[in-house]
């Protein structure tokens, strides 16, 4: 399965969700979560994100394996998303940043 990871964090460029075949994104207040078990492996988004916040599960960068059950955990109370929005206008400040995990809303 492929995870959203870190940077997407106040960056949420949405760009994924447009490529996603099987529309398994799911959309909280500032990151974007992938379904584990809806997640076909086709790894097409993982070139879209202009952030580069998606990763194969298996290909983690270090530090980022707390997302794989950050995706599981929201991807089952967060509404679906499959369409492409704009990004928050600060968005490319917060590209890159680190240290975006203690700023995720729920
Ligand atoms: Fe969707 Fe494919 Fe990305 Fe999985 S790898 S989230 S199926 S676009
Ligand atoms: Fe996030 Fe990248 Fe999608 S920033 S919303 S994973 S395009």
């Amino acid at each position: 399965t492929f995870v959203v990871t870190e940077n997407c964090i106040k960056c949420k460029y949405t760009d994924c969700v447009e490529v996603c075949p099987v529309d398994c994104f799911y959309e909280g207040p500032n990151f974007l979560v992938i379904h584990p078990d809806e997640c076909i492996d086709c790894a097409l988004c993982e070139p879209e994100c202009p952030a580069e916040a998606i990763f194969a599960e298996d290909e983690l960068p270090e530090g980022q394996e707390a997302f794989i059950e950050i995706n599981a955990e929201l991807s089952e109370v967060w509404p679906n998303i499959s369409e492409k929005q704009d990004p928050p206008e600060d968005a490319e400040s917060w590209d890159g940043k680190p240290g975006k995990l203690e700023l995720l809303e729920r």
